[in-house]
């Protein structure tokens, strides 16, 4: 039996779903599931029975999100910082993770789980891509940007968090999507992840409408200014190859437009054929890692 879809919400519970569909929802809700061994210590377990809970309690979080509509969802399971805890909890989790991650996946589409992840690495990654295809001689050090950098991260398939939730009170971000939230609502809650029910789920989403506007206005103001700055590169290069021609700054305004949209096509050329590089050049790192690991 399906370990997501058994066990629909209760009469109470599918009432208030449909109340806070009428409001505008998350398409893309991250998870920082945190407090598995404070909630072992309150309940007088076993270490190893919190995060196993822990685990449990994402299942049942994911069949409150297929309910609610929300169509993808990013976890916070283990990160790099997390290798430092005693040897023995790290196997634990390891096993678990094994266990339980294989079982969810099986079922699961929209879920992404970011494991023995933080986030500076990921940036620090995908600047290092970059430069490697400058130095192929794939990229212009000019195609250079932050919508570009998006395309490196691990994240490029999915949208940006619309909201982001940490449970167990603490206010940090512990190295998490810290590219990807900058314009996520962040909900701390003081909830043990174990303890985590659909009414905290509920007052997470409120919050997230409660901001929803001026959200939105950020995000389209973020995006029209790196519109305006990408516009502004081109142009600085068409006077460049202008000058070079021998026209003055502003040349011929025909030859300028020909210019700049030979520009946007070259460089739209580049970036296709060094994101395809990258691909390849993931693919065969995870065949060699899975050689090796085999
Ligand atoms: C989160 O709970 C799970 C992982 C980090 C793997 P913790 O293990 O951090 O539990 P607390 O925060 O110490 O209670
Ligand atoms: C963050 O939790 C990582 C996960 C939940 C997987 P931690 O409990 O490890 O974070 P810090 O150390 O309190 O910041
Ligand atoms: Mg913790």
């Amino acid at each position: 039996m399906s370990w997501i879809r058994e066990g629909e919400l209760t009469i109470i519970e599918r009432f208030c779903a449909n109340i806070i569909k009428a409001g505008p929802m998350p398409k893309h809700v991250a998870f920082i599931m945190d407090g598995n061994r404070r909630y072992a210590q309150k309940c007088h377990v076993e270490r190893q029975e919190g995060h196993s809970q822990g685990f449990d309690k994402l299942a049942q979080t994911l069949r409150w999100c297929l309910n609610l509509g929300i169509r993808e969802v990013t976890v916070y399971a283990f990160s790099i910082e997390n290798f430092k805890r005693s040897k023995e909890e790290v196997d634990g989790l390891m096993d678990l993770a094994r266990q339980k991650f294989s079982r969810l996946l099986e079922e699961q589409c929209f879920l992404n789980v970011c494991f023995a992840y933080t986030s500076r690495h990921e940036i620090s990654n995908a600047v290092r891509e970059m430069a490697w295809g400058v130095e192929q001689g794939l990229l212009e050090p000019s195609d250079v940007s932050e919508s570009l950098l998006d395309k490196c991260l691990y994240t490029n398939n999915s949208p940006d968090p619309d909201l982001l939730i940490r449970t167990s009170g603490e206010v940090r971000l512990s190295d998490f999507l810290l590219w990807q939230t900058s314009h996520s609502c962040l909900v701390f809650q003081s909830v043990l992840w174990p303890e985590y029910s659909f009414w905290n789920l509920c007052e997470a989403i409120l919050r997230f409408q409660m901001n929803y506007s001026a959200l939105q206005k950020a995000r389209d103001s973020y995006m029209e200014e790196r519109r305006r700055q990408q516009m502004e590169r081109d142009q600085a290069y068409v006077t460049k190859k202008l000058q070079q021609e021998g026209f003055a700054s502003h040349g011929d305004s025909r030859r300028r437009r020909t210019l700049l949209q030979k520009c946007t096509a070259t460089r739209e050329e580049r970036i296709q054929g060094f994101l395809q590089a990258l691909e390849h050049k993931r693919a065969d790192f995870f065949e060699r890692l899975c050689t090796v690991s085999a």
